[in-house]
């Protein structure tokens, strides 16, 4: 009689922390032995001479949501876990996002019912606040975060989702006070807009402008003044789609002070260039992003960030809109000033391929650490650990089964999400995902979806051990208490 429910047998698992031969006996959806020789399973894969990794963890992708600028996303929660599965991908966090004057409980239940019959991967929601007013940060935050909504984005930029540095304190004392993660969009907002201003006014309205008026000085500007607005309320942050040296200098530094200060980068800025969005015609909107992709000289350095622990997340900001299409980039014409363009790319699927092919196959990062990178350290963060990100006994069946050799070009006719374009057409990669399977289900095999809308399950997040503060002061007050101190117990700000 078969003791498991599934067996993956003979396959070279890795980790965060090791790279070893071994088979993995699942039990309803989890792993409860992993060893030599495990006893039969119902169903067995054999996985000889593939590597077999935690199933990835998207921590940054929109899914359904509706731009600051009014426009949709191509992707609802089916055709968005589809595409995530087919890439080894097995947990997502998109964002519930709440526009001013938005009770964020509705929000909350307005995301689950695009969310719930549909999923087909497993998928928490990290929270985005434009609107912290005394409702927010007094009662429904500390409510939902009690309920599984324990992280935040907040914004500098974007005229319907900006917080004002005031803002930005009472959220990250709420955060604090709370023990919740916020993730910040950093970029400065009146530098974006009257250098646009400036440009438009110039005649300069191609897509290639919008690389320019997000100059890499507003986004360290803004990483510097969240990094330190964090420092005075003693509380973690994590710097969401870092593009460029300026803003990672600011990280790096933060974390050789010893502040706990978390950074993230996605494909588009090791793979994309400012040349992109330089293409003839309108083509440039398609990699139009916020932050934008910069020059070659920054994927360098970016992959630097990369290797040398700067950058604690691997993430898509998966947000796709369609070029072909009068609801996606062209929703303003075919040759709309940049500033009235969608911001956002899609790469829910070739994620962890291109980070596998570029980074683990080209030598520049190993195994391990390319598991931390896509999937470890997201689940760590973010209170799902270890039950996610992890190959463990006791921890969900998530897993993807790598062939470290097939080569594939990425094309879109071969992705399995709503849009029309990859900015990664044409791009030759090693290594793919070729199995996936989430707790214990093969939901995607040799390149199609085999899983079924509305098997994701929702995930409540713990409160991660990341977001517990230093317990350094920089003046002689606590704001949220009231108290006074001797500024003898006082850390200079260095
Ligand atoms: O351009 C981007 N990144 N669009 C998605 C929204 C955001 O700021 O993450
Ligand atoms: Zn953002
Ligand atoms: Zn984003």
């Amino acid at each position: 009689m078969a003791e498991y429910d599934l067996v993956v047998r003979n396959g070279t698992l890795a980790t965060a922390s090791d790279v070893f031969r071994a088979d993995i006996g699942v039990v309803d959806g989890r792993v409860v032995t992993i060893g030599a020789k495990v006893g039969a399973g119902r169903r067995e894969i054999d996985a000889e001479g593939r590597i077999v990794t935690p199933g990835g963890i998207d921590s940054h992708c929109h899914i359904a949501q509706r731009s600051s600028m009014g426009v949709m996303t191509a992707d609802d929660f089916f055709t968005a876990t589809r595409s995530a599965a087919c890439g080894g991908t097995t947990t997502v966090i998109p964002f519930a996002a709440q526009y001013r004057g938005m009770s964020l409980r509705q929000v909350v239940k307005d995301y689950h019912a695009c969310a719930d019959r549909k999923a087909a991967v497993d998928y928490a929601f990290h929270l985005i606040i434009s609107d912290p007013t005394e409702q927010v940060t007094g009662q429904e935050l500390p409510a939902l975060i009690k309920a599984g909504y324990t992280s935040f984005k907040i914004y500098t930029t974007y005229d319907a989702l900006k917080l004002d540095d005031r803002q930005i304190l009472e959220v990250l004392s709420t955060a604090r006070r709370e023990r919740a993660l916020v993730m910040v969009h950093a970029e400065n907002h009146d530098v974006i807009s009257w250098l646009s201003e400036k440009l438009l006014a110039a005649g300069h309205s191609a897509p290639r402008f919008h690389g320019m008026a997000h100059a890499p000085i507003a986004e360290r500007e803004a990483t510097s003044r969240a990094i330190s607005l964090a420092e005075l309320v003693d509380v973690p942050i994590l710097i969401v789609h870092v593009s460029a040296r300026e803003a990672m200098e600011q990280i790096r530094l933060a974390k050789s002070r010893g502040l706990k200060v978390y950074g993230e980068t996605c494909p588009q800025y090791l793979f994309l260039t400012a040349d992109d969005l330089d293409r003839p015609g309108f083509e440039g909107a398609k990699y139009m992003c916020s932050p934008p992709p910069r020059d070659k000289a920054n994927q360098e350095v970016i992959w630097q960030g990369l290797v040398t622990g700067v950058f604690d997340v691997f993430s898509s900001d998966h947000a796709g809109y369609r070029y072909h299409d009068p609801e996606g980039k062209m929703k303003h014409g075919r040759n709309a000033p940049f500033k009235k363009v969608a911001n956002g790319v899609p790469g829910l699927e070739v994620r962890t391929a291109l980070l596998f092919s570029e980074g683990v196959g080209k030598g520049r990062i190993d195994l391990p650490k390319f598991v931390s990178l896509s999937a470890t350290n997201a689940a760590k963060l973010y209170g799902l650990y270890p039950r996610k990100g992890t190959i463990a006994v006791g921890s969900d069946a998530d897993l993807a089964i790598w062939d470290a050799d097939k080569e594939v070009t990425i094309t879109q006719s071969k992705i399995h999400d709503a849009m029309d374009y990859t900015p990664y057409e044409g791009m030759t990669i090693r290594g793919w995902p070729i199995t996936t399977l989430v707790r214990g289900e093969v939901v995607a095999e040799g390149g199609e979806f085999v899983g079924a809308a509305g098997k994701g399950c929702f995930l409540k997040c713990d409160i991660s051990p990341a977001t517990a503060p230093l317990g350094r002061r920089t003046i002689a007050f606590d704001p949220a208490t009231g108290s006074a101190e001797s500024s003898k117990h006082v850390d200079r700000a260095q």
